[in-house]
């Protein structure tokens, strides 16, 4: 059987991705932070016929992801597909976030994925094969207002995964982005706010709310299938849903769009 590893797999794209590949035949290796959740998502793989491994871990801890893929390859020898998406969103202005808030998105949007990545190449480059499907963001490709620091985490993932596709292709290995826009699940709910006081806080988050109740919003069930399309037909990008419209946009009138989103937040 094949065996697929799934960051983030606790809840959201991560949950769905992880069910979608079950269905397809692969075993499944869950990570994230919540034991009972990725606990409960284990159990769904196993219902589908499917072996899972649910191993809790932050994916900012480097000494947690080598234990994670050590113990991955001792239950199943190989790992054929690494989907990095544990992600967290923060949304403020520069000035309100801290040092220690940088860190925090860093370490799991981008080290996360570097993580994995360095702990895993050694076995995919002696077996001479194998897929990393890195979940951006339409962040990752054009910016979004008041979201410097996640902006930043996913540009350093779209370069992480374009740079290694080209350095990994002549070795058999597949470097896949996917690039989701809104999605209707937590985690924008979850996401840290910061503001300048109590107001401006709810300000921000009515408008996580309102952008989720919008028609471009995306399932996770979709981001699961854009995986499985980057992995089963060998796509290097998808972006997914509207927010393709946005970052095409954005490549081709870079000057507008900055100009149509200063508009929108003075
Ligand atoms: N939702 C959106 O609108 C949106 C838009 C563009 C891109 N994305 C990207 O899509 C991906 C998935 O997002 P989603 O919407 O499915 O979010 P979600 O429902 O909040 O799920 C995020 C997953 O990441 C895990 N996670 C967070 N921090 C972690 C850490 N330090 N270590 C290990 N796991 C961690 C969470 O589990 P635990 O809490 O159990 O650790 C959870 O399983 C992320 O990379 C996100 O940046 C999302």
């Amino acid at each position: 059987m094949p065996v697929v590893l799934v960051t983030g797999a606790s809840q959201g794209s991560g949950q769905a991705t992880a069910l979608l590949f079950a269905q397809k035949g692969y075993d499944v290796v869950l990570a994230a932070r919540q034991p009972d959740r990725l606990q409960a998502v284990a159990d769904e793989v196993r219902l589908l016929g499917q072996q899972a491994v649910a191993v809790p871990t932050d994916v900012g801890q480097q000494p947690q992801v080598a234990q994670l893929i050590q113990q991955a390859l001792d239950q199943f020898e190989t790992i054929d597909v690494l989907v990095n998406n544990a992600g967290i969103c923060l949304t403020g202005t520069m000035e309100q976030t801290s040092l220690k808030d940088w860190q925090q998105i860093m370490d799991t949007n981008f080290w996360g994925y570097v993580y994995t990545i360095q702990s895993l190449l050694p076995h995919f480059l002696a077996q001479g094969s194998g897929t990393i499907v890195n979940v951006g963001s339409f962040g990752g490709k054009m910016p979004l207002p008041n979201m410097t620091a996640y902006c930043a985490s996913k540009y350093a993932v779209t370069g992480l995964t374009e740079t290694l596709r080209l350095e990994l292709k002549p070795k058999g290995i597949h470097v896949a982005a996917v690039h989701p826009g809104i999605i209707n699940s937590s985690f924008m709910e979850r996401a840290l706010f910061r503001g300048e006081d109590d107001q401006e806080l709810q300000t921000r988050q009515n408008q996580m709310q309102e952008a989720l109740k919008g028609a471009w919003v995306s399932q996770p069930e979709d981001i699961a299938k854009a995986v499985w399309e980057a992995v089963n037909a060998g796509r290097s990008e998808i972006v997914v849903g509207a927010a393709s419209v946005a970052t095409e946009a954005y490549r081709l009138l870079p000057g507008v769009m900055q100009w149509m989103m200063g508009q929108a937040v003075s």
